[in-house]
């Protein structure tokens, strides 16, 4: 019998309520399939804090290292606000992504038909759907710069750099999507203020001759957040850097209905992925079973195609969320106000059922 290896992390806030319900999900698509899943459990973030005094260990990178694919929560706590940088649980995070090389951060965002009322913009702006891929740059940036805070806490900087090869292999990767898609690319940088963004758009154009029937358009970070609102329709493939597609998905998010809903794969150089939703520990709701584990159920979907080459599976987990939320099914950030919740438990089970 075929068996995947797949690494768990539930982190912290809502993290485990809403992997129990990737993993219910996983374990009936396995059941379904015919293929056995081995899930090796870390610890990551302030759940790891609080267990060994790191966000997270080598031990628990090491053995990620050795699975097929790894399906995360989120990571945070204001509780940890205002202990050492290096600590932090966010930093766990950073350090998994830059020391497996996942260099790769798709974000997709869909509106679906059932949920177009939810969405903020008028339907007159969003003709027929939205269909949109982030794909950010995830192993460098600002996020990755020289970070310097003085001594006497007064002045503090952050590096935003990048090389030729590292924005040449994430422009790869936004073409290659984009010819699966309707081949369109929007690299978005500050071209106009930043050396980095010059850098980024030149090696950008560079790459696009290699895709000759891929339409490539730059926007400047600032104009793309307005246009993400008054003319979404027009993108497609947004390609950008680390901070910039940090915000952006955050935004894109909205116009789907609720940031619960976003899945995303940060891939590296072989088949090794991170599964995660795009949003946070949202802390004012953990503990509730009130979160929205869709975006985490979705990132189980990627998984099955990016990681472990099941497009059977991916679709039968994309259709089955779609039918629950077709028969009007709803977490808290989607009901209306009239509309009766379910909880997070409730429609993990009904999309374990729709399979
Ligand atoms: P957040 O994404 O946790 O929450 C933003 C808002 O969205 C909140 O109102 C929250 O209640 C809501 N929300 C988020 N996910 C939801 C879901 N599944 N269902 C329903 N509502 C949901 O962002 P934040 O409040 O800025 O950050 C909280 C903590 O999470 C911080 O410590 C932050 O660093 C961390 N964070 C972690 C990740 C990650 O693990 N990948 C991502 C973003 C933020
Ligand atoms: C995300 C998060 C992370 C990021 C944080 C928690 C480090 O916001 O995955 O979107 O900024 O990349
Ligand atoms: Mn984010």
């Amino acid at each position: 019998m075929e068996s995947y290896k797949i690494g768990i992390l539930k982190g912290d806030g809502i993290g485990p309520e809403i992997v129990d319900e990737g993993i219910k999900v996983i374990q009936k698509i396995a059941a379904l399939n015919a293929f056995k899943v081995d899930f090796i459990d870390e610890k990551i973030g302030g759940d790891a804090i609080d267990a060994y005094g790191v966000p997270i260990t080598d031990e628990t990178l090491k053995v990620l290292s050795t699975c097929e694919a790894i399906l995360m929560g989120s990571v945070g706590d204001p509780k940890y606000d205002h202990i050492a940088p290096e600590l932090r649980p966010e930093k766990a995070l950073l350090k998994m992504r830059k020391t497996l090389g996942l260099f790769a951060n798709i974000r997709p965002a869909r509106l679906y038909e059932a949920l177009k009322e939810h969405s903020p913009l008028k339907s007159s702006i969003l003709s027929d759907g939205l269909d949109i891929c982030v794909v950010r740059e995830l192993n460098g940036g600002i996020y990755f710069g020289e970070q310097v805070e003085s001594a006497d806490g007064q002045s503090a900087s952050d590096l935003m750099a990048y090389s030729a090869p590292e924005v040449k292999r994430i422009a790869k990767i936004a073409f290659e999507m984009a010819m699966t898609r309707d081949k369109k690319v929007t690299s978005v940088d500050k071209a106009n203020v930043l050396a980095s963004s010059r850098l980024w758009r030149k090696t950008v154009i560079e790459v696009s001759k290699d895709f000759p029937e891929v339409t490539l358009e730059h926007l400047y970070v600032d104009n793309a957040a307005m246009q993400l609102i008054i003319n979404p329709m027009q993108f497609d493939v947004i390609l950008t850097s680390n901070l910039f597609g940090d915000i952006l998905s955050d935004e894109m998010s909205v116009l789907t209905g609720s940031i619960g809903l976003l899945p995303s794969a940060s891939i590296n150089e072989s088949k090794l992925g991170l599964y995660e939703p795009i949003h946070g520990s949202a802390p004012s709701i953990a503990g509730q079973n009130i979160a929205n584990p869709i975006a985490t159920i979705l990132s189980v979907a990627m998984m099955f195609r990016y990681s472990l080459g099941r497009h059977d599976c991916a679709d039968q987990i994309e259709n089955a969320v779609l039918k629950v939320l077709n028969n009007g099914h709803r977490t808290i950030d989607l009901a209306g106000k009239d509309q009766k919740s379910l909880s997070t438990s409730e429609i993990g089970d009904l999309i374990a059922e729709a399979l």
